[in-house]
């Protein structure tokens, strides 16, 4: 298997590997060694299932095994759904050594982990992510859960998978506007807390952009590697990893008043991120050159930096008060000092996330 990257969530005794490279699906050496039992089932949703199933079957020939296939989609990130796993573990006689196959996005990979977190108080799951977000983001460091009404990722739990496997021939199939939805999690890493792979970024976004495979792989590989140092230093968000979450309350309260399907997770975060640098630059945290620089990665790589028009300021400012990270009724937001240097801000004024939101521009 030429080309494939190897790095390491390293967490005592749940840490485990993440590979990147293209035809790992195919190839059950790369990850039946995760399989600790006698029985599987594979999680994905009606879109992926038909065009990446059938190359897990033949390496699941000897087990007990089944599959369920969801349908697509945020508003489908539901505990109906969940349940819908539970009663396939059911019928599967799945017993405490069993292992969930998330084989999908996000929204997968949350929904299976989640399930995999609460059967049997907690069984074994392996991510399988078909999006270059999931790669990136989701499928690494254990976060699972499920949409309420009231937000989003609302109800869930930490849960580490024992492998994440990411095979790139699945992006082929990305439609492109998800793809760039990727990306955007993947900038967020440079912009947060490292510089230098935020500049590698600014001068490898056409090739980025055209999905060149040496690229890509740097660029997941690094991503991931950054993203598991901060898993392994605070595992369940006490503090660092918080810092994962640049641009998010932004995003999440665009998500929540534009009622999930209008942006894409990924373009929530860009347009997110964007402001934050914005409110950051108002606030004299960085530079208006910085934001300005951020902004144009973001455009360079074909994704919105601005909010749709005609949103509540007010409904978004109500979604941002609900969001995890908050503490005491206080706004706590990931502000930036600029390219690669987040931070936590405990203590934000309503009134200038309110003129963040209301500014133009
Ligand atoms: P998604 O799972 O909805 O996938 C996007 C779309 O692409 C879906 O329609 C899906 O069916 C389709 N698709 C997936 N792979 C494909 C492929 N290879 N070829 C063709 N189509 C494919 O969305 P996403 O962006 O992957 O994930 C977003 C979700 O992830 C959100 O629910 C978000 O809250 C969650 N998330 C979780 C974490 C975490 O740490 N757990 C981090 C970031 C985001
Ligand atoms: N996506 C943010 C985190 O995993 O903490």
């Amino acid at each position: 298997m030429s080309g494939t990257r190897e790095t390491t969530v390293a967490l005592a005794a749940r840490g485990y590997p993440i590979r990147i490279g293209r035809g790992l699906l195919g190839d059950a050496a790369q990850w039946r060694t995760a399989l600790r039992g006698r029985h599987a089932l594979i999680v994905s949703n009606t879109t992926i299932a038909p065009l990446y199933q059938p190359l897990l079957e033949p390496g699941l020939a000897d087990l007990c095994w089944s599959s369920i296939a969801l349908p697509d989609g945020e508003r489908h990130k539901t505990l109906d759904n969940v349940a819908r796993i539970w009663d396939a573990l059911a019928a599967l006689g799945a017993s405490r050594d069993a292992c969930i196959i998330a084989l999908g996005g996000g929204v997968v990979g949350d929904m299976a982990g989640f399930a995999a977190a609460c059967w049997m108080r907690g069984i074994d799951f392996v991510q399988m992510p078909t999006t270059l977000l999931a790669m990136v983001d989701s499928a690494v460091g254990g976060k699972t859960g499920i949409d309420h009404a009231a937000g989003k990722n609302l109800i869930g739990a930490f849960h580490q998978p024992r492998l994440v496997l990411s095979d790139l021939v699945t992006l082929d199939t990305l439609p492109v506007r998800e793809y760039r939805a990727g990306l955007a999690e993947v900038v967020k890493i440079g912009a947060l807390g490292d510089a230098a792979f935020f500049t590698w970024l600014e001068q490898h976004a056409a090739a980025l952009s055209a999905r060149d495979d040496a690229a890509l792989t740097h660029a997941i590989a690094h991503a991931c590697a950054c993203k598991a140092g901060v898993v392994a230093r605070d595992e369940t968000e006490q503090g660092e990893r918080a810092l994962l979450n640049f641009g998010h309350t932004f995003a999440h309260a665009l998500e929540t008043v534009t009622g999930y399907d209008t942006l894409l997770h990924g373009e929530a975060v860009a347009i997110g991120m964007r402001l934050a640098a914005r409110l950051s630059a108002h606030l004299g945290h960085a530079t208006a050159a910085d934001a300005e620089r951020l902004s144009a990665l973001l455009a360079a790589l074909g994704l919105p930096i601005v909010p749709p028009p005609g949103l509540d300021a007010e409904a978004l400012l109500a979604a941002m008060r609900l969001d995890k990270k908050n503490r005491g009724g206080r706004l706590r937001l990931i502000l930036w000092r600029g390219v690669g240097t987040a931070f936590i801000a405990g203590d934000v004024d309503a009134a200038d996330v309110r003129a963040t939101w209301t500014t133009p521009g």
